[in-house]
């Protein structure tokens, strides 16, 4: 529990906190009925200091110390031992730990107790892929698989036997951080879109067994060229989707609306034309969409990811809209806080925020849990942001988020085509059609009114229903408005369907 289930101590057990084997077998059978599939983090990168993998590795078991990344220390001029070279860890400081019973240090890109596996052992490979078997078996629809830019180092071979050190970023002064180095060495190496190819093979022999496709979703924040090569290469397959992180990483609450289209347009545009797309806002690592952006854009993001082309992912809790909660320094618990050592800026890094409870109601722990104590406090202001409230409101994120949903079951969001423009600094505007159906959506991205021309969109002129409106828009459903002259206020999304 260093890094909360990312530390894996043992790739076929379900740790303690999180329940029991047959609970979990419980789960998949029950959701199994209702025709709800599950898929697993798979943590392919690291393992756990506490496994007895490592453990075994330690006591000079040779098979298994061939499991992890091992390299000998630097003595520095005064006579001390430092780390083989000046790789840091993604979570801040020297990415080597020294263990005095091998006499070595160990590769560790993310906490201590996550030492990384060594892919160039195809012990590991054929272990890894048992691993994935093992989970198939329980009868998961697949995996979205973690930190995968992580999985290879270079080749030291091709370096004199010694890993080499990485390049400065240039952009940030402080060794211990992560973004002091260009990884050009422990990140997007070639051999990683090969192990996801295998990888897919296995799943693609469940397929071939049963008809079912057993899905993969990657997550790498990279280049688009690098997220499309994890989709396949000639006649090999891939991910089907590999997370398409630029709402994330491109967009913050300043962005203008040709912003938007830019880091919209990315992955559409490299990725292959017969492969589909996917849409993330939000996950465990990043701060929410109302703290990021704007609580008053959270219904115009669900109608990015719910109604552009391919597969909408949404980060629980992004439906509501919550907020990132509130935790103290001394309630910290993520390592990517607490390793800054600074009780002020800690938060900025942190990803205890976006981890709070999820808001049920506002009974004690916002319904989340009946323990006196929940692992990290619930988010302030949850007695008035909860499911319970949303459900009856006329019009909330729940509510706008239900009818994204149902909405994208139509033919025209499932098949149409797609087009976007930023029709002016602030408002960024999307058509869909199919047949003779088409759609419009709109996002003001300002507390600023406008009246926009949306027959810059070819075919959309005279009358356009509201189909959905954002939570505090004036306009309701059904509503009529002019597609040569729409006043839009504020902060306001709409969908709007040419009559
Ligand atoms: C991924 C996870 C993150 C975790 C890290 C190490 O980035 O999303 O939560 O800390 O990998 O496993």
């Amino acid at each position: 529990m260093y890094d909360f289930g990312y530390d894996i101590a043992d790739f076929y057990d379900i740790q303690d906190e999180y329940g029991t084997m047959e609970d979990f077998e419980e789960l998949v059978t029950k959701a199994n009925e209702l025709d709800i599939k599950i898929i697993l983090d798979f943590v392919p990168n690291h393992g756990s200091n506490e496994s007895i993998w490592f453990e075994e590795a330690l006591k000079g078991h040779e098979k298994y110390y061939n499991y992890f990344v091992w390299e000998d220390g630097v003595v520095d001029e005064n006579g001390n031992l430092q780390p083989p070279n000046n790789w840091v860890s993604v979570f801040r400081k020297s990415a080597w730990e020294y263990r005095k019973e091998v006499g070595k240090y160990y590769l560790h890109q993310f906490v201590i107790g996550q030492p990384d596996l060594n892919y160039r052992n195809p012990d590991v490979v054929e272990e890894m892929k048992n691993v994935i078997r093992f989970w198939l078996d329980k009868g998961v629809a697949g995996f979205r698989v973690d930190a995968i830019a992580h999985l290879f180092e270079v080749d030291k071979k091709k370096y004199g036997g010694k890993y080499p050190d990485e390049p400065l970023s240039g952009y940030d002064s402080d060794p211990d951080n992560y973004n002091y180095l260009k990884h050009i060495y422990t990140e997007d190496q070639d051999e990683t879109y090969d192990m996801i190819y295998q990888w897919r093979e296995v799943l693609d022999e469940y397929k071939s067994k049963d008809g079912f496709t057993r899905v993969m979703m990657t997550e790498a924040y990279t280049s688009p060229q690098n997220m499309i090569r994890y989709m396949g290469n000639g006649d090999r397959k891939g991910a089907q989707m590999p997370f398409n992180f630029f709402l994330i990483s491109d967009v913050n609450g300043e962005s203008t609306a040709a912003e938007v289209k830019y880091a919209t347009d990315k992955f559409l545009t490299f990725k292959p034309i017969d492969t589909p797309s996917n849409w993330v806002a939000g996950n465990h690592d990043q701060s929410r969409v109302a703290s990021r952006l704007s609580p008053e854009l959270v219904d115009g993001v669900n109608m990015i990811i719910t109604l552009f082309p391919g597969v909408g992912i949404t980060y629980m809790g992004e439906e509501i809209g919550m907020v990132d909660g509130f935790v103290s320094w001394e309630d910290t618990i993520d390592p990517s806080g607490c390793n800054t050592d600074d009780p002020i800026n800690y938060w900025k890094t942190s990803r205890d925020p976006e981890r709070t409870p999820f808001q049920w109601n506002a009974d004690k722990n916002a319904g989340f849990s009946t323990a006196d104590k929940t692992w990290l406090p619930v988010a302030e202001g949850f007695e008035t942001l909860n499911v319970n409230v949303q459900r009856q409101m006329d019009r909330s994120h729940l509510n706008v988020y239900k009818a994204l949903v149902k909405l994208r079951s139509n033919p025209v969001f499932r098949h149409g085509r797609y087009e976007s423009v930023a029709l002016n600094t602030d408002i960024f505007a999307f058509r869909r059609w199919h047949n003779e159906e088409i759609y419009v959506g709109v996002i003001n991205l300002r507390n600023q009114s406008y009246t926009v021309d949306l027959s810059y969109f070819e075919n959309v002129t005279g009358d356009l229903d509201v189909v959905i409106s954002s939570t505090l828009s004036p306009k309701t459903v059904g509503t009529i408005v002019q597609a040569e002259s729409l006043e839009v206020v504020g902060m306001e999304s709409l969908v709007l369907k040419l009559k």
